[in-house]
C-alpha cells in the first residue's frame, strides 16, 4: 500500500508519549514530587537556593524513568522512521526513551536527564548510575557541583538546537504532535510556525490543548492507539 505524501515529516513529542511507559507527565497529579510542581524545582533559582532538594527530585525521576521501557508508540515511531526518509523527531522529553526505542534522527530540545553539566567548567558527560554515585554529583574534571543537563524554566534553549528545530518545522510537509500540553515555549511555537509555512498539522492527545484548535486533524486518544490510527489514515487504499 502506498502512503500519502508526508515528507518531510516532523513528529513533536511531549511527556504524554511516555505516560504509557509509566513516566508521570508534568502537569498530572502524579507528576508532583512531595507536592512541589515541576515549575518550583526545575529552575536555576531553586537549584541555587537548595541544590540538594533539586537533586533529590531528579534522583527520584531518574530512578522512576530507569524502571520504564519504551512503549508501542515509541516503537512505532521507529518503524515510521524506516519508511519516511526525511523524518525528524523533536522531543521535549528528557527521559531518553525515544533513543532507547531506536529512533535515530532525534532533536532533544530540553536536554537529557542522563547527561550531567558542570556548573563551574561547563563539562558535559553521560551518567546512567542508579543510584547516583555521589550525591550531589560532582564534576570529574574540576570537582564542582554538577546539574542535570536539562533546560530549566527561565532558561533559554541551546541556540543551535532550537534553530535546527525551527528550520525543520518550516520545511515540513506534515507535523504530528503527540502528548504535549502545548503551553511551554518555545516548543509550543513549533507546530504553529510549521502550519504557517504550509505544513499539515495532526495532533494526538487524550485532552484538548491550544494546538487542537489549529490542527487539521485531532486524534483524541492515547499515544499508542492514536499513532496506529493516524498511520492507518495515511495509507492510500
Ligand atoms: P505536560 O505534562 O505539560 O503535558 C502532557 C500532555 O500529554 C497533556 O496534554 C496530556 O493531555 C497528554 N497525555 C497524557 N497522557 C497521554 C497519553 N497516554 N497519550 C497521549 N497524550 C497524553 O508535558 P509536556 O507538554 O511535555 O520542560 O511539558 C512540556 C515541558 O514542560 C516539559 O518538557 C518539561 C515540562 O516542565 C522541561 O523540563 C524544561
Amino acid at each position: 500500500m502506498e502512503i500519502a505524501k508526508l515528507e518531510p515529516l516532523v513528529v513533536l513529542t511531549g511527556a504524554g508519549i511516555s505516560a504509557e511507559s509509566g513516566v508521570p507527565t508534568f502537569r498530572a497529579a502524579e507528576g508532583l514530587w512531595r507536592n512541589y510542581r515541576a515549575e518550583e524545582l526545575a529552575t536555576p533559582i531553586a537549584f541555587h537556593r537548595d541544590p540538594h532538594l533539586v537533586w533529590e527530585f531528579y534522583a527520584w525521576r531518574r530512578e522512576l524513568i530507569a524502571a520504564c521501557i519504551p512503549n508501542q508508540a515509541h516503537m512505532f515511531l521507529t518503524e515510521i522512521e524506516k519508511q519516511i526518509s526525511d523524518f525528524t523527531l523533536i522531543t521535549q522529553n528528557v527521559d531518553g526513551l525515544h533513543a532507547a526505542a531506536g529512533s535515530r534522527n532525534i532533536i532533544e530540545i530540553h536536554g537529557s536527564i542522563w547527561r550531567m553539566l558542570c556548573t563551574s567548567c561547563g563539562n558535559r558527560w553521560d551518567d546512567r548510575n542508579i543510584p547516583l554515585e555521589k550525591f550531589p554529583p560532582l564534576c570529574p574534571g574540576c570537582g564542582e557541583i554538577a546539574r542535570p543537563d536539562v533546560v530549566w524554566f527561565g532558561e533559554t534553549l541551546d541556540a543551535y538546537v532550537i534553530d535546527r528545530a525551527f528550520e525543520t518545522v518550516q520545511r515540513a510537509h506534515a507535523i504530528l504532535v503527540i502528548g504535549t500540553s502545548g503551553i511551554v515555549y518555545p516548543a509550543a511555537e513549533l507546530p504553529r510556525i510549521g502550519k504557517m509555512h504550509g505544513a499539515k498539522l495532526f495532533e494526538i492527545n487524550t485532552e484538548e490543548t491550544p494546538i487542537s484548535g489549529i490542527a487539521d486533524q485531532v486524534y483524541r486518544s492515547k499515544a499508542t492507539v492514536g499513532l496506529q490510527d493516524w498511520w492507518a489514515d495515511q495509507q492510500i487504499k
